[in-house]
């Protein structure tokens, strides 16, 4: 880690949603001062205390990540993961800003608790953290937390409320729901929909024993065609997460095309795809135990749904790639616990397998994880590489060779869905607020992990 007042980043591959260049990049006083593109002749650096970086080779410098969903399970789960663990693998992971879930020990359901969690994290300083609140308090989906008591506008009175989420489960109060929907278009922030209450189709099915990949379909088709209904009626902002069957995809693709079609929309739809759920499927599933290590909700689907998520995240149906980095101990996983840890494969995974062929830019890449996520939490001073934006950037080796191995992750969870798999492409250092958070030294031997 080093502290600088300055820090010159020269002669790098510069990759945002906006450009792809060879230039070099000043950051003072934690924001991005220039950025000059390759030829352009450097000023002299007069700062008595500045560090250079040289870029060169396969080097990128790119905005940090912006991550839209990952649970940190601080309070409450400590055996699991901290504050501090995830914050950890979050900056190895590329992260500047991250989302974090409401399903911990008690729940996020209040701004005091939350206030409690942003203050620990901004004392360590390695990423900007934004937890949501709760939509119904305990999470029981019973009552709405303290969602009413709050006081607009957000950015005066909390301004790290950036979303609100009972991710974890669905509500299956169409009513609740609403509301929630309601009240968040009042404070003016999405409502991020975890989607799996099931309708009396997917109830049938399971009473009919036939297997989750089956029933659990039909919850999300359900229940995501359900939330858009409440949103359009709400007029609200649904953001839908971790989306991944390919009849979601066409439902949200076709409310998107209608309401560009009719020119103005009464109600904001986003979406959002996982890194696992873009690159694997339930062969990944079965291989590693579809109740155990392989268990994620959703479960991962079948190469068709794989590849019309693809195509969604190619044609903008898809707004953003978000971890859902679900850390759990390994007698949790055992036991059936879903999800798996994320931060730290996320960039690598979707390099490899979506930067392929040209079918993704990296500058796209850089869209679905940087400068879009950002705007739908609307913080339009991240996710560019670009004068006035923050210090927040990571170099990563776009073509570095990896093996991806979970015993050496900074998170303490260890599910990983890819542990042993060698991925191209690897985040080598972060950048929070212009200070090095994380710095890594590639290893030319793929076989021989690194970190
Ligand atoms: O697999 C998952 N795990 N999906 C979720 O929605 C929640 C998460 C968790 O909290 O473990
Ligand atoms: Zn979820």
């Amino acid at each position: 880690m080093s502290l600088s007042s300055g820090l010159l980043l020269r002669d790098f591959r510069l990759v945002d949603e906006t450009m792809d260049m060879l230039g070099s990049v000043w950051i003072e006083g934690g924001i991005i001062r220039d950025v000059f593109p390759q030829g352009a002749p450097l000023p002299e650096i007069r700062l008595p205390m500045h560090r250079t970086i040289q870029g060169g080779g396969s080097l990128a410098l790119m905005p940090a990540l912006v991550d839209l969903h990952a649970h940190f399970r601080d309070p409450g789960y400590p055996e699991k993961e901290t504050l501090e663990s995830a914050s950890l693998a979050a900056v190895a992971g590329g992260y500047g800003t991250v989302v974090c879930m409401a399903n911990t020990k008690p729940v996020m359901d209040s701004p005091a608790k939350a206030r409690a969690l942003k203050k620990r994290a901004d004392a360590l300083g390695l990423v900007d953290l934004y937890p949501v609140l709760a939509l119904t308090q305990g999470m029981e989906g019973k009552a709405l937390s303290d969602i009413p008591l709050l006081k607009g506008p957000l950015h005066e009175t909390e301004p790290w409320l950036r979303m609100l989420s009972e991710d974890g489960k669905d509500v299956v109060s169409d009513e609740i729901l609403y509301r929630a929907l309601q009240e968040a278009r009042r404070l003016g922030i999405p409502v991020s929909c975890h989607c799996d209450a099931g309708g009396p189709e997917a109830e049938e099915a399971k009473a009919a024993g036939k297997p989750r990949e089956f029933w659990s379909r039909i919850e999300e088709n359900h229940a995501t065609q359900r939330v858009i209904e409440l949103a359009r009626q709400a007029q609200g902002h649904v953001h839908i997460a971790h989306v991944s069957t390919r009849e979601a995809v066409d439902l949200i693709r076709k409310v998107k095309g209608a309401q560009q079609e009719s020119g103005h929309a009464v109600f904001t739809l986003t979406a959002e795809a996982s890194p696992h759920h873009l690159c694997l499927t339930e062969e990944t599933a079965h291989a590693l135990g579809a109740a155990t290590w392989g268990r994620v909700n959703p479960p991962l689907r079948t190469e068709a749904d794989r590849r019309a998520l693809i195509e969604a995240v190619l044609d903008g149906t898809i707004d953003a790639i978000a971890t859902d980095h679900a850390p759990h101990t390994e007698r949790d996983k055992l036991q059936g616990a879903p999800g798996f840890t994320g931060l730290e494969t996320g960039f690598a995974l979707c390099r490899m397998e979506l930067v392929r062929q040209d079918r993704l830019s990296l500058s796209r890449l850089s869209s679905l994880m940087s400068a879009s996520p950002a705007r739908i939490l609307g913080l339009t001073d991240r996710g560019r590489v670009a004068p006035t934006f923050r210090g927040d950037l990571m170099v990563v080796d776009t073509e570095a060779l990896w093996r991806v191995n979970p015993g050496r992750f900074r998170s303490r969870g260890k599910n990983s869905p890819c542990s042993g798999l060698t991925c191209r492409g690897r985040v080598l250092m972060t950048i929070y607020q212009g200070r090095v958070v994380f710095e890594s030294f590639l290893n030319p031997d793929p076989e021989k992990e690194t970190g």
